[in-house]
This record gives C-alpha cells, structure tokens and sequence, in this order.
C-alpha cells in the first residue's frame, strides 16, 4: 500500500517537471543531447514548403533546407510543423513553435508581434490568370474576382489595389485553392509570389502572369522568431555566413534553380 503511494506521487511529481520543462522553455524541448527546435510553417509553398506527397509526407523545401542548415550549425535539430499561414504568427506568441520560415515577409504590421532576421532571398508580387482572360495589366482587374491567401501580404496587396481599381477579393488558406479556384473559373486571378507561381506555370499551361511592382524586397522572406528571442541574432550571425561563403546561394540554385 505505501509503495502504491509513493509510486503515484512519484508519477504525479515526474508529471510535474515534465510539464514544467515544456513551458519553461517554449517549443524548445530537448531529445537526448540535441536541442530541438520547432518551425512551423505553411507547406502550400514549393519551392519554399512542400510535401511531394507521391514520395513521403514529409515536409520539404528551400526554408526547411535553410533552417536545418542554420539550426544544425548552433548545435539544434529541427521539427517541422504544418498549419495555415494565417495561423503562424500565432504559433511565435503563444510558444507553440520557436521559429517560422514560410517565405514569410518582414511586415510593419507583423513586427509588432514577432522579430525577424535579415531578409534571405526577394521576390515579386504576380498577377496570375487563365492565358484566354483577358487580363494582361492592372486595369484589366476592374470588377474580377482576385484570389490571395489569407493573412498574405498578397491580401494587403489586393486591398491597395482595390482603391484604385474596384475589384472583388476572395481569400483561401492554401495556395492550391487558389489555382484550384481558378482553374473552375470561380476566381478571375490570383495574386502570388513569382518563385511560387513559376512552379505552376510549369504545371497549367493555360496560365500565365506579370509583375505588378518591380520592388524586390517588397515580397522578400525572413525567419520570424518570438519577440526577444536570443536565435535572431544567432540565426542572423549564420545567415550572413552563408551569403559570404556561397551556401545560401547553392540552396538558392538547388530548388530555385538559377542564378539569383
Ligand atoms: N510572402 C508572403 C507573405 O509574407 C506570402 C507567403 C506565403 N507563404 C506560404 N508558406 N504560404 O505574406
């Protein structure tokens, strides 16, 4: 009978410190001797985050690549975790993840709630629609439906656009029911990232796209980190290494596939 006791109170106590560790120390948990560290992403993104669902489930990509390389380097592994892009920032705040790369952008907005490192890599915003719609510049949007991902800076771009061309915006969580969308005829066009985009003009040929700002940075993607966290800097001090020594720009050519 006391050994039944103490055995539960040791239970209960074991309970208590591994609780305790989890929040103590956010999302950054330890197995065996390498630290873990959580990166939540939004994998509708190749080929920033992907899932080549005919190989594995796992998730693949430029960012993961980028992260790896970076966390391996401070001595920490990394897990992936998947959700909606609208959901990320969220996931910094309340410690269910340590970092976030989704190709995400430094926003004003988005600074208020989490740091980011330096930018790693630019990009542009594209007009996408069917090739027989018409819609060859930005006055061609007048009265369309134009699809942009929720809680994408594509949103806030849709809504600029809107105020000096009326148009009807629509959000999706994921980049595939935007093209899914579109393909049924439900949106006109899409708004979307032209590394992402050109992955899908490989796969719908009936589609095309232009450039709507020729600001690179505009649409440039940064590692967002919880307010205060000591990895910005670390991360950045790697980042910058890996400008200077050529690896970033390998993992640029390995899934971007050209000289950036
Ligand atoms: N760069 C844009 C932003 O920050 C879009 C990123 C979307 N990323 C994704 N994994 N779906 O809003």
């Amino acid at each position: 009978m006391k050994k039944a006791v103490i055995l539960i109170l040791t239970m209960v106590m074991s309970v208590g410190l591994l609780a305790a560790c989890g929040t103590s120390d956010n999302a950054n948990k330890k197995s065996g001797d390498k630290k873990v560290l959580v990166m939540a992403t939004s994998a509708d993104y190749p080929p920033f985050e992907y899932v080549e669902t005919k190989k594995s489930d796992d998730i693949i990509g430029f960012d993961v690549d980028l992260a790896k390389a970076i966390a391996g380097k401070l001595g920490y592994t990394v897990n992936v975790k998947d959700m909606d892009f609208g959901g990320l920032v969220q996931s910094l705040k309340s410690g269910q993840a340590d970092l976030v790369l989704a190709g995400m952008t430094p926003t004003e907005k988005r600074k208020k709630n989490v740091d980011f490192s330096d930018i790693y890599y630019t990009a542009h915003h594209l007009i996408i629609s069917k090739k027989d719609s018409g819609i060859e510049k930005l006055e061609d949007l007048k009265g369309k439906t134009v699809g942009v991902q929720l809680g994408s800076i594509q949103e806030g771009k849709a809504q600029e656009i809107n105020k000096q061309i009326p148009i009807k915006i629509e959000n999706r969580n994921r980049i595939p029911d935007l093209i899914q969308e579109m393909k049924s005829g439900r949106f006109d066009a899409a708004i979307i990232e032209d590394t992402v985009a050109k992955g899908y003009f490989e796969k719908e040929k009936d589609f095309k796209g232009f450039t709507i700002s020729d600001d690179p940075n505009e649409a440039g993607s940064a590692i967002a980190f919880p307010k205060n966290s000591e990895l910005t800097a670390k991360f950045n001090k790697e980042l910058k290494k890996m400008k200077e020594n050529g690896e970033l720009q390998k993992l640029v050519v390995k899934w971007f596939g050209g000289e950036k």
